[in-house]
């Protein structure tokens, strides 16, 4: 049987690919102990010793704001990790699928980004994965990066859990009204990404988005009617501008990915965050 080896054990997205990994029925999820993206050689040594038939790339420096003093070290994980990590699982043979992120993408607000369209990322953490996009497909021609964005799971440390905490203490909550995005539940998100591990001949760059797509006020305001319905605290959403909410690291005001090509390689339709916000707002209610 296919084995499957997942680089990121901890987080959300690691955890969704563990709790459905389709076909893969061995499946090993390897975390920093047994696979240190930062480590040279750790993660060769792991997939030469493994020898799985597909490797999942889910672990990354994802601290956005800590990047922007910290670049160096995030790169070492975000690009020459992942780097590392496509050239030993094409050695050994195996399909090699990386994650990246819409923050490779800046600029004004547009239409929806097509895969070649020019990356211009406004912060250290897009810069240091833009890097890893290259690295893996330098060193592995045959890979699949995919760029995802605003990733949610309900696991604790993401947007919809993070306003659904909130809620507790706050009626009101001001969210940024001028940066658009297309959020994604990490299990569609997983699904996709097992989908193009079992297709041999997909390569280089997919974007996945799900629709539709909208400002984070308005995700914000999604996940309180949600809240609401289940007879959660929910809070009011104050709109509010990106120069209202300054933060270390900047965002892109507009990194709404066109996921067609994905679309055609997997056969799966874009995902409807809606029906992801309420599966995350079940893991939420669980978890506490
Ligand atoms: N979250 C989003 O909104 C978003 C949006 C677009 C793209 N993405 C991309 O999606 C992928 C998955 O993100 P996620 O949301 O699942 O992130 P996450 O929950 O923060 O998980 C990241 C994982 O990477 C692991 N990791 C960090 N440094 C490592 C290292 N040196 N060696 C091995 N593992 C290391 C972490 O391990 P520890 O638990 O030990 O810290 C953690 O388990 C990433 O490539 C990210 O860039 C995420």
């Amino acid at each position: 049987m296919p084995r499957l080896l997942i680089l990121g054990r901890n987080g959300q997205l690691a955890r969704a690919l563990s709790a459905a990994p389709g076909p893969f029925e061995t499946v090993q999820a390897a975390g920093r102990a047994e696979a240190d993206l930062a480590e040279p050689g750790a993660v060769a040594r792991l997939i030469e010793a493994w020898r799985p038939d597909a490797v999942i790339n889910a672990a990354a420096w994802t601290a956005v704001d800590d990047a922007e003093a910290q670049e160096a070290g995030a790169r070492e994980i975000n690009a020459r990790g992942a780097g590392e990590a496509a050239q030993a699982a094409g050695a050994a043979g195996a399909r090699f699928i990386h994650v990246s992120t819409d923050y490779v993408f800046g600029g004004a607000p547009g239409a929806p980004f097509a895969e070649d369209a020019a990356p211009a990322p406004v912060n250290a953490y897009g810069r240091t994965k833009l890097d890893g996009e290259r690295a893996v497909l330098e060193a592995c021609p045959g890979a699949c990066v995919v760029r995802a964005a605003g990733v949610f799971s309900g696991g604790g440390a993401d947007f919809p859990s993070a306003m659904w905490r909130l809620a507790h203490t706050r009626p009101e909550i001001g969210v940024v009204d001028d940066q658009l995005t297309g959020p994604t539940w990490a299990g569609d998100l997983a699904e996709r990404l097992i989908a193009l591990a079992l297709a041999p001949d997909a390569s280089g760059l997919f974007h996945c988005a799900s629709g539709p797509q909208l400002s984070w006020a308005q995700f914000a305001a999604a996940c309180f009617d949600l809240a609401r319905e289940a007879g959660l605290p929910h809070a009011q959403v104050r709109p509010i501008t990106s120069a209202g909410y300054v933060r270390p690291a900047a965002r892109p005001a507009d990194s709404r990915l066109a996921s067609t090509r994905l679309e055609a390689a997997t056969g799966l339709p874009a995902p409807d965050w809606r029906t992801g916000l309420s599966k995350a707002l079940d893991a939420w209610r669980r978890s506490r």
